[in-house]
C-alpha cells in the first residue's frame, strides 16, 4: 500500500492541479470533499498529510465549508492553500479580514522566513495570488512565516505542530518556487518517501473496475484518439471480454489510419473491437453539402446514428465507458466529475443508450498522465502521441463537397507533407501538421502537357493549447521537398501553397 496524502477539496479550481502536483513527487493524492469525510475517518485512514484547498468563499458566510477543529489536534500535518489556510487561521481562533483595498491578484512579491516549509526558497520570489480575504491575526501558537505589500500573513505556522498555511497558491506554475513548497511539505514536514508511481494508479485502477465491472457488459466508443485508446487498454485489463469497442470509421480519417486502430486494438491487444466501415454512409449524407457547419452537424449526428444501431446489436449495456479526461471536465465548466464529456466523437451518446452507470478511468488524469498511462500499458507510441485531430475528421479540410476522390486525393497529400515533418533531420517546433484540399484549380505542366488541377493547402501550427497558434516556420527545404512530392505524386494536384495564419485571425482548421 502506498503512502498517501488526503486534498481536503473545499471547492477551490485548483483541486485536481494540487493532486497532480503532489503525485509528480511521486506521492499518492486522494481528492475528497469536506463533507464526504468525517475526522474519525481522517485519523484511521493512515494520512501522511492533508492538504486543505482553496475555495471560492468567505470563512464567517454561515454557507461557506468548515470542517471539525478537531482535525487540527490529530497530530497529522496540515498544509493550507488561500481558503485553506484563512480556515485553519480561523479554526485555531485568528481572525479574517475582507478588504477589497488588500485583494491580490496575479503574480506578488513574497518575502519568505526560515523555516521547514521554505527550506531552499530564496527570501524574496514570485508567488501566485488570488484572494480578497485575508489573515489579520494569528492564534497565540501560530506565527507569521511569509509576506507581501499587501498582505500581512502570506504564510504561517504553528509553533509547536506541523500546520501551515499559505495565502498564495504553491500549485500553479507562476508561483516560482509552488514545487518547492509542496516538495518540503510532503517530504520535510510529512516525511513522505515518494514511493507512488504510475504503474500503482494502473494496479489501483484495475483492481478498482475489476470489482465493479464484474459480470457487466461494458461499451466503449474508441475513436483511435488517445483518451478512448488508452481508457480502452486499461478497462480491458479489468473487463477483459465483457468489454466491447465500437470503432466507427467514417472514412474521413487520414490515410491508413482506420487499419492502424483495428490492427493495435484486435490483434495486438485481443480486444472485443467491433470496426464499422460506414464510409459510404456518411459520404451519402454528406452529397452535395458544402457549407462547414451543415457537414460538421451531419457528421456528429450520423456517428450517433451508427453507434445506435451498431448498440443496438449488441444487447443490454450495463457500462458505458468513456475516456474523459480532467481537462474535459474543466473545458465543459463544470466541476464534477459526474459531467459527461460532450466530446464531437460520443457527445450524446449517453443519451442515446441506457445503461446503468458509466465508467470513466481516467477522469482524474491531465493529458500528460493519460500519455504515461497509454505508454505504461505498451501501446504504440505513434498512438499515444498522436497528434489531435477533429471528430469530423478530413470533412474540414475538404473545402466544398467531400467525394471518395477527394477524400483520396487528399489522404496522400495529407501523408506526404506529415512524412516529410516526421522525416526531418531537423528539429520542427509544431504541435498540429496536415494539408488542406481547397476547391480552387490552377493551371500546370507535368511532362510538359498542361495539367488543370487543384490547389492544396498545408497547414503547421505551434500552440501550448490550441485556443491561439502561431503558424510553424517549418524550414523551406521541408516545404520544398513536401512541395515536391505532392505535385509529382499526386497527379490531380497541380499547386501547393503554405498557409501563413496564425490563430487569431484564423482557426486552426479550415472550416
Ligand atoms: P480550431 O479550428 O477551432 O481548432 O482552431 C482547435 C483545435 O481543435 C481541433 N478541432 C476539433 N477537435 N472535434 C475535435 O475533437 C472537433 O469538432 C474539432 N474541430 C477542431 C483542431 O484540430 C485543433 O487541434
Amino acid at each position: 500500500m502506498n503512502e498517501k496524502v488526503l486534498v481536503l477539496d473545499f471547492g477551490g479550481q485548483y483541486n485536481q492541479l494540487i493532486a497532480r502536483r503532489v503525485r509528480e513527487q511521486k506521492v499518492y493524492a486522494e481528492i475528497k470533499p469536506y463533507n464526504k469525510i468525517s475526522c474519525n475517518d481522517i485519523n484511521n485512514a493512515g494520512y501522511k498529510g492533508i492538504i486543505f484547498t482553496g475555495g471560492p468563499n468567505s470563512v464567517y458566510d454561515e454557507s461557506s465549508p468548515h470542517f471539525d477543529p478537531e482535525i487540527l489536534n490529530l497530530g497529522i500535518p496540515i498544509l493550507g492553500i488561500c481558503y485553506g489556510a484563512q480556515l485553519i487561521a480561523y479554526m485555531a481562533g485568528g481572525k479574517i479580514l475582507s478588504a477589497a483595498e488588500n485583494s491580490e491578484y496575479g503574480n506578488t512579491l513574497l518575502r519568505v522566513k526560515e523555516n521547514a516549509l521554505f527550506d531552499n526558497i530564496p527570501e524574496y520570489s514570485d508567488c501566485f495570488m488570488s484572494h480578497t480575504d485575508y489573515v489579520c491575526a494569528l492564534p497565540d501558537e501560530y506565527e507569521i512565516t511569509a509576506t507581501t505589500n499587501k498582505c500581512p500573513v502570506a504564510a504561517f505556522c504553528s509553533k509547536k505542530s506541523g500546520i501551515y498555511g499559505v495565502q498564495f497558491h504553491p500549485e500553479v506554475t507562476h508561483t516560482q518556487y509552488g514545487k518547492a513548497v509542496l516538495h518540503n511539505f510532503l517530504f520535510n514536514v510529512c516525511k513522505c518517501s515518494g514511493d507512488w508511481k504510475m504503474e500503482d494508479f494502473i494496479d489501483r485502477t484495475v483492481q478498482k473496475y475489476k470489482a465493479e465491472l464484474k459480470n457487466k457488459k461494458v461499451l466503449l466508443a474508441l475513436s483511435g484518439g488517445v483518451d478512448s485508446s488508452v481508457a480502452a487498454a486499461l478497462l480491458h485489463k479489468a473487463a477483459g471480454e465483457n468489454l466491447t469497442c465500437v470503432f466507427v470509421d467514417h472514412g474521413l480519417l487520414r490515410k491508413g489510419e482506420g487499419d492502424f486502430v483495428e490492427n493495435t486494438f484486435k490483434d495486438k491487444f485481443g480486444m472485443n473491437l467491433v470496426r464499422i466501415n460506414a464510409e459510404d454512409r456518411f459520404l451519402k449524407k454528406l452529397a452535395g453539402v458544402t457549407e462547414p457547419e451543415h457537414k460538421r452537424k451531419i457528421i456528429g449526428e450520423e456517428f450517433i446514428r451508427v453507434f445506435e444501431d451498431e448498440a443496438k446489436k449488441l444487447g443490454k449495456i450495463d457500462v458505458l465507458a468513456q475516456g474523459t479526461i480532467y481537462t474535459d471536465i474543466i473545458e465543459s465548466g463544470k466541476g464534477d466529475s459526474a459531467v459527461i464529456k460532450s466530446h464531437h466523437n460520443v457527445g450524446g451518446l449517453p443519451d442515446i443508450i441506457s445503461f446503468e452507470s458509466i465508467a470513466e478511468p481516467l477522469s482524474d488524469l491531465f493529458k500528460d498522465e493519460v500519455r504515461e498511462v497509454g505508454l505504461k500499458l505498451g501501446l504504440p507510441r505513434e498512438l499515444v502521441f498522436r497528434q489531435p485531430f477533429p471528430g469530423p475528421g478530413l470533412a474540414v479540410r475538404i473545402i466544398g463537397e467531400i467525394t471518395k476522390e477527394k477524400l483520396r486525393i487528399l489522404k496522400e497529400a495529407d501523408a506526404i507533407f506529415r512524412e516529410e515533418i516526421d522525416g526531418s533531420t531537423e528539429k520542427i517546433d509544431t504541435n498540429q501538421y496536415f494539408a488542406v484540399l481547397t476547391d480552387t484549380y490552377s493551371v500546370g505542366v507535368k511532362g510538359d502537357m498542361r495539367a488543370y488541377g487543384y490547389v492544396a493547402a498545408l497547414r503547421a501550427v505551434t500552440t501550448d493549447d490550441f485556443m491561439t497558434a502561431e503558424w510553424t516556420r517549418i524550414p523551406y527545404d521541408v516545404l520544398e521537398r513536401a512541395s515536391n512530392r505532392i505535385n509529382g505524386e499526386i497527379k490531380e494536384i497541380t499547386r501547393v501553397v503554405y498557409d501563413i495564419t496564425s490563430k487569431p485571425p484564423a482557426t486552426v482548421e479550415w472550416e
